[in-house]
C-alpha cells in the first residue's frame, strides 16, 4: 500500500484564542506540510455550528493542518473513527460510539468534539477537543457529556495525541489506497444508536427515523415509514 503518512510538526502554545483559528491564520503563509496546533488553553474555542467548545486546561485541544487529498467530509469520518479507537486503544472496556456526524461517545456521554473548516492554499483544518479531565457544564449544553477521568483513565495529553496521528494516518493511508468503502464500513460498525430510533434538527426542521448509518457520500441515511431520506447537516439527538 502507498504510505502518505506525514511526519508531524507540533506547535504547543499554553493560551492561544482557537486552535482552528490558529491552524487558518497559518494556512496563509504554509507551505510545509503536517502541522499540530496545540494549546493548553483556548480563550475562544470554536464548536460546531458556530457554538463555544468550553476549554478546561487539562483537557486536549489540537488542529491539525494539511493538504488534503481526501475532501473535508472524508475527513469527518476518518478523524472521529481516529477518537474512538485512540479512545478504545488507550482506555480498554470503555464503550466508545460515534455519533453522526463526529462527536464521539462514552457511554452515551459526549467525550469529543471535531471542527473541520477549510485553509488557505486548498490545506484542512481538523480541530479536535477531548475530555481527558473535564465535562463542560451540562446546564450550558444540549447532551450529556463525560470525561476520561470520571471514568478511571488518566491519559495524558502527549500518550492521545500520539497515538491518535498514529491511527489517523493509518486510516488516511486506506482511504488514498482504497476509497470510501472500508472507512465507511469502520465508521457504520461504531456508530452510536444504528437502527435505533433518532431525531436529526436542522436548525428548525425536526426529523425522526431509524439511523441506518452512512451512505457512499457520506450522508446520514434516515429510514422513515415510506422512503429513507438522505441527510448531509445537522445534529442527531437520540
Ligand atoms: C463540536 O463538537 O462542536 C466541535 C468542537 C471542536 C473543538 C476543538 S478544540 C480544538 C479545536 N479548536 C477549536 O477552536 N475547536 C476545535
Amino acid at each position: 500500500m502507498m504510505k502518505v503518512s506525514r511526519n508531524w510538526q507540533i506547535i504547543s502554545y499554553e493560551c492561544i484564542d482557537s486552535t482552528n483559528a490558529e491552524a487558518v491564520r497559518k494556512s496563509a503563509d504554509y507551505f510545509a506540510d503536517g502541522l499540530i496546533i496545540t494549546a493548553k488553553e483556548q480563550s475562544k474555542g470554536r464548536g460546531r455550528m458556530g457554538r463555544v467548545w468550553q476549554s478546561f486546561v487539562g483537557n486536549l485541544f489540537f488542529s491539525q493542518l494539511f493538504k488534503s487529498n481526501a475532501p473535508l467530509w472524508v475527513l469527518t469520518y476518518i478523524s472521529s473513527l481516529s477518537v474512538c479507537e485512540s479512545i478504545q486503544e488507550l482506555c480498554r472496556g470503555l464503550d466508545v460510539k460515534i455519533k453522526w456526524p463526529n462527536d464521539v461517545m462514552v457511554s452515551g456521554g459526549k467525550i469529543s468534539g471535531i471542527l473541520i473548516e477549510s485553509g488557505k492554499n486548498d490545506t484542512a483544518v481538523v480541530g479536535i477537543g477531548v475530555n481527558l479531565q473535564f465535562s463542560p457544564d451540562s446546564k450550558d449544553i444540549l447532551y450529556p457529556t463525560t470525561n476520561l477521568r470520571d471514568l478511571g483513565f488518566d491519559i495524558s495529553q502527549e500518550d492521545f495525541l500520539q497515538c491518535y496521528l498514529k491511527i489517523f494516518d493509518k486510516y488516511y493511508d486506506t482511504f488514498i489506497a482504497e476509497g470510501f468503502a472500508n472507512i465507511r464500513h469502520q465508521w457504520i460498525s461504531c456508530s452510536y444508536k444504528l437502527n435505533e430510533e433518532i431525531l436529526v434538527s436542522q436548525g428548525n426542521k425536526k426529523q425522526k427515523g431509524i439511523f441506518k448509518g452512512i451512505d457512499e457520500n457520506g450522508c446520514l441515511l434516515l429510514k422513515q415509514e415510506d422512503n429513507t431520506l438522505k441527510i448531509s447537516a445537522g445534529d442527531v439527538f437520540a
